[in-house]
């Protein structure tokens, strides 16, 4: 059996002022009248061998993923809250504890909660052929054709071919910097990591025990002191505020023998950035991407969110303009990876 895992911890702050701590991008609407996280779920479809997904969120957004996952009929597998944010690799390992506990051999599927995907059916069909792969031992990470040198991206070396169109991983590179994000495309055969694993939880577990096994352990007496609330299951929190915090690409990939990648191509986005979002909207004859009531005169390749105001802009390119009322953004297109030091900026500023 599949078990779906929504990873719905990030805060996006590189979305901000849309995305913020109370209400972050996963749980907005930015490609259909759905949120990212509903569209995450939906996209699985109801096959047979998928088990209702399993969400492990910041406890803060429990009440507002429920009623998002209500108003889809959907009753997850769990809830798991998170008292902290120990980044992914320790919310894979709960998920492997808990998955492992009711099916040792099931398969994590582990989903962030905020990408794009216009191929749902191709994705379906990859999900199958990743469980394939799963089952015999590997952890399958989904392979997407890389478009530009992004920094905000691991990269996949592909090694020798092996069986289902898959290739062993002969490098992991977790955002590189943009000289070598430049030096692997221009050698080509790499892939960006989409960030959609797959492996069985006893295979994580094994691999978690040789690569963070501190990561492992402290992840595992979180689940052991966790205790229901409604119908969310909370995390143990002196544990889990011990627990290291890393992604699980540098924990795991970038460090196990056993990754395979699968190449895929299903018009995959990370909704990730404004940069992002420019990419996959629908342009002006200028390559603008406006919404809301915008006059922009002699505007180019800029993207413009406006909310209920009048936005203009005259003589401008390679912007990013987002009006959310109470906030305005205006950040210069090529920069918009860091607006998460300019969010961080607002904390410190309190
Ligand atoms: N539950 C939980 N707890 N979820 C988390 C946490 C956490 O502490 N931190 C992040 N997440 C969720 C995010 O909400 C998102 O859905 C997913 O895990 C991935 O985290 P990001 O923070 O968005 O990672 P990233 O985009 O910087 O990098 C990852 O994704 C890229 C593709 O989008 C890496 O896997 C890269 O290698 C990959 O290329
Ligand atoms: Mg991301």
């Amino acid at each position: 059996v599949i078990y779906p895992v929504v990873l719905s911890g990030g805060t996006g702050s590189r979305l901000w002022p849309v995305s913020r701590a109370q209400m972050p991008k996963q749980l907005m609407p930015f490609m259909s009248e759905r949120s990212l996280l509903q569209e995450t779920v939906l996209r699985l479809g109801d096959a047979d061998g998928i088990a209702p997904p399993l969400v492990i969120s910041n406890a803060d957004h429990r009440f507002m993923i429920a009623a998002q996952l209500q108003e889809l009929g959907i009753t997850p597998t769990a809830h798991v809250l998170e008292p902290v944010g120990r980044n992914t690799a320790a919310a894979a390992a709960v998920a492997a504890k808990i998955v492992g506990d009711l099916d040792a051999t099931g398969i994590l599927l582990l989903l962030p909660a905020d990408h794009h995907i216009t191929d749902a059916e191709g994705f379906r069909t990859a999900v199958k052929a990743g469980a394939v792969l799963a089952q015999s031992g590997h952890i399958v990470t989904f392979g997407i054709t890389p478009r530009a040198p992004e920094t905000g991206y691991g990269y996949i070396k592909r090694g020798d071919a092996i069986d289902g169109g898959a290739f062993a991983v002969a490098q992991f590179c977790e955002k590189p910097d943009l000289a070598r994000a430049e030096s692997f495309l221009a050698q080509g055969g790499y892939d960006w990591n989409s960030g959609i694993f797959m492996c069985r939880a006893d295979v994580l577990a094994t691999e978690m025990q040789t690569h963070c096994p501190e990561i492992l352990a402290k992840s595992a007496s979180a689940v052991a002191g966790s205790f229901k609330d409604l119908d969310f299951l909370r995390l143990d929190r002196p544990a889990f505020e011990a627990c290291p915090s890393a992604p699980i690409d540098t924990a795991v990939m970038e460090r196990t023998t056993k990754a395979v990648v699968l190449p895929l191509d299903i018009g995959w986005s990370d909704v990730g950035s404004w940069n992002a979002l420019w990419e996959l909207g629908d342009k002006d004859d200028s390559g603008n991407v406006i919404s809301g009531d915008v006059l922009a005169v002699d505007t180019e390749e800029t993207y413009i969110r406006g909310n209920g105001r009048l936005v203009t802009t005259l003589g401008v390119k390679d912007l990013v303009i987002v009006d959310t009322g109470d906030a305005v953004l205006i950040a210069d297109k090529g920069r918009v990876q860091d607006i998460r030091s300019l969010v961080s900026e607002l904390k410190d500023l309190g």
